[in-house]
């Protein structure tokens, strides 16, 4: 089975979320069940990994990719993912991925995709690698079912999988993107494919003309068809609900595990657990924080956007801080949520630490030296911190929605029972109240050794490897080709 992965962030070429990091885990799972894997992403300015190596594909029939009447040049490079031979086809063109960041607020940003989504296809056709399935994520890529249905008939067999890492980002433009986008007029109507409230809509795009559709867990999967949380996508997702799945994500063991991480202070599993306070001791140093022995350590990381729960967090940091409990904040994001936490670390400097910016190694630090792990998203499509954290003995603390409710098991602290399994703290609404209550039921819990060495092991002792997610996209690609050559 041949397959072309295609997204727009992949570690460790770049990345600004979760998403990066399933493009590269995700692929090399599939290789071991022998798909035929290939990797497409753009070549970005800025490289996450300053000692990548990469090749040019020298003479390439043509470089030349069509937008809008006007012809763009494109060159395309090749590389590997780390620890595999999973192929990574980088596509070149300086004026629209030269840029300083990944995403911008440019007036072409949607242009820079279409030219992405593009290219891709390109390849594809001139070097006759024709897959039998072409898997795209988010809207950035969302385009490529309607081409290969409509516009490239040498793709007419192969089918397409949409997978949703966040339905909030749709990638919306105003209507004169649609001869750039090449996009038929007629589809821009009223309720139609391409049209979104008067405007121009990938993701809607990506949704109407896929075979099959996916989102990184379960529970999102049937959130997204809600009001609350379809992000005004809910009433084509209900149209297309027999061909919407959830898949949970997996994570990349050899990056996150305490065991072998070479960014932590000291290698800990779980029959050395004593180790973990040698990474809260250096973390303590490294951050300029007192250690302190009897304090639990909080950490949170995240991008700073409404989605994480900024907004809860934030309104009870004062409570919080009068806790006997260290906090360490890593985030970077909107001002306004730069401004206000960098504000509280100056105010509240014995107890809390705030750092701005995006730091990997810094993240799996935190992740090692924390005991707790805050995530308190409005919504979180997966979310892979808390799943980084069950296996660094971090306990999280969660608000009990998407993949974040189908992965932390809760403890109510009632019952023995609840003992058994439990590997973290959930609460249900998205509220302060809730929020609060259950970080200081963590804290207090955090007490009773005994308790909470048990909800250390059980997190630790649980597997979110590749291995059984991987399998189950390989049956969804089953499904999607076969239904493809049915009609
Ligand atoms: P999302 O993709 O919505 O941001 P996920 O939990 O799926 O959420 O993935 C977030 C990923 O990005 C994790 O690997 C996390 O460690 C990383 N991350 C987020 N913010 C930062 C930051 N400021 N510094 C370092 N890593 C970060
Ligand atoms: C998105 C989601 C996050 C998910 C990630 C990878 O960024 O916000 O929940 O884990 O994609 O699928």
């Amino acid at each position: 089975m041949k397959v072309a992965f295609v997204s727009s962030e992949v570690v460790p070429f770049s990345k600004t979320g979760g998403m990066a990091d399933v493009s590269a885990a995700l692929p090399k799972a599939l290789k071991t069940l022998d798909v035929e894997v290939k990797v497409f992403t753009p070549k970005y300015g800025k490289f996450l990994d300053k000692n990548l190596k990469l090749k040019i594909i020298k003479n390439f029939p043509s470089t030349e990719i069509l937008i809008n009447g006007n012809t763009k040049n494109v060159k395309y490079f090749s590389s590997t993912l780390p620890h595999s031979n999973v192929e990574v086809i980088l596509i070149e063109n300086e004026f629209y991925f030269g840029r300083d960041n990944i995403y911008t607020t440019d007036p072409d940003e949607g242009e820079r995709f279409i030219f992405f989504q593009k290219a891709v296809l390109e390849f594809l056709k001139q070097t006759d690698w024709i897959p039998d399935l072409i898997h795209l994520n988010d809207w950035q890529t969302a385009l490529i079912p309607y081409y290969i249905k409509e516009k490239y008939p040498v793709f007419r067999s192969s089918a397409s999988l949409l997978t949703l890492h966040n339905v909030a980002y749709q990638g919306i433009f105003p209507p004169d993107i649609l001869p750039v986008a090449d996009v038929d007029e007629k589809l821009f109507f009223p309720t139609g494919p391409a049209e979104y409230y008067g405007n121009f809509n990938f993701l809607k795009m990506g949704i109407f003309f896929s075979d099959v559709i996916n989102t990184v867990s379960p529970t999102y999967a049937k959130e997204i068809l809600t009001e609350e949380f379809g992000a005004g996508l809910e009433g084509i997702l209900n149209e297309r609900k027999n061909d919407l799945v959830g898949i949970l994500n997996g994570v990349d063991y050899k990056e996150w595990d305490p065991a072998s991480d070479p960014l932590i202070f000291e290698n800990y599993n779980s029959t050395s657990l004593e180790l973990k306070t040698e990474n809260k001791i250096g973390l303590c140093k490294e951050i300029k924080m007192r250690y302190r022995k009897t304090f639990p350590l909080v950490g949170f990381i995240s991008r700073l956007t409404e989605q994480k729960g900024i907004d809860l967090l934030i309104e009870i940091l004062p409570e919080l801080l009068k806790l006997k409990a260290c906090f360490v904040i890593l985030g970077a994001g909107e001002k306004k949520y730069e401004e206000q936490l960098l504000e509280f670390g100056k105010r509240y400097s014995s107890k809390l630490k705030v750092i701005i910016g995006y730091d990997n190694t810094l993240a799996h630090k935190i992740e090692a030296g924390a005991d707790i792990f805050l995530m308190p998203s409005r919504f979180e499509p997966c979310g892979l911190n808390q799943i980084y954290s069950l296996k660094y003995g971090t306990a999280p603390v969660v608000r009990a929605t998407g993949g974040l409710r189908d992965t932390v098991i809760p403890y109510n602290g009632n019952d023995s029972n609840s003992l058994r399994n439990a590997d973290g703290f959930a609460f249900d609404d998205y509220s302060a109240t809730q929020f609060l209550k259950t970080v200081q039921f963590a804290v207090s819990t955090y007490k009773q050794k005994g308790v909470w060495k048990k909800l250390q092991l059980n997190g630790m002792s649980r597997d979110f490897s590749w291995d059984v997610s991987a399998a189950k996209y390989k049956e969804l690609y089953e499904k999607a080709i076969r239904q493809k050559r049915e009609v």
